[in-house]
């Protein structure tokens, strides 16, 4: 109880899929090579809440990083709306609540928002399934 299994199978490049754990939503973004590209270009001494793309990701069961696949806690880190995807100034969510900007990595840009989007707890239990809580 209070885990929730996800097959990242049923989600498309370029797509996300929503989802609830725990009442929160969950968003998986299948990034695209661009908007991975764009992630991990960010100069992230410059971030206002300064992650690498790759802290943001979980290891596979080889041990290896994929960054295809971004997990992330729906929610805007503000006031708790929900932000819309492929929207904003950096390609990644908007929130339209009060204006906040997230990059492809879900990390706060622009906007009154303090902090990224928050990362869940979860594992990988093959290569294309995960395992949130
Ligand atoms: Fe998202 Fe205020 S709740 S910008």
């Amino acid at each position: 109880a209070g885990s929730i299994e996800i097959d990242l199978t049923k989600v498309e490049e370029g797509a996300q899929l929503k989802t609830l754990w725990r009442g929160k939503p969950i968003f998986v973004r299948h990034r695209t090579a661009a908007e991975i590209a764009e992630a991990e270009s960010v100069d992230v001494a410059k971030l206002p809440d300064p992650e690498t793309d790759t802290d943001r990701l979980v290891a596979g069961p080889s041990g290896n990083v994929d960054p295809k696949y971004l997990v992330m806690v729906g929610v805007c880190t503000h006031f708790g709306c929900v932000p819309v995807g492929e929207a904003g100034d950096y390609d990644g969510w908007y929130c339209p609540c009060h204006g906040s900007h997230y990059d492809t990595s879900g990390r706060i840009r622009k906007g009154p928002a303090p902090k990224n989007m928050v990362i869940p707890p979860y594992s990988y239990i093959t290569d294309t399934t995960i395992k949130v809580g």
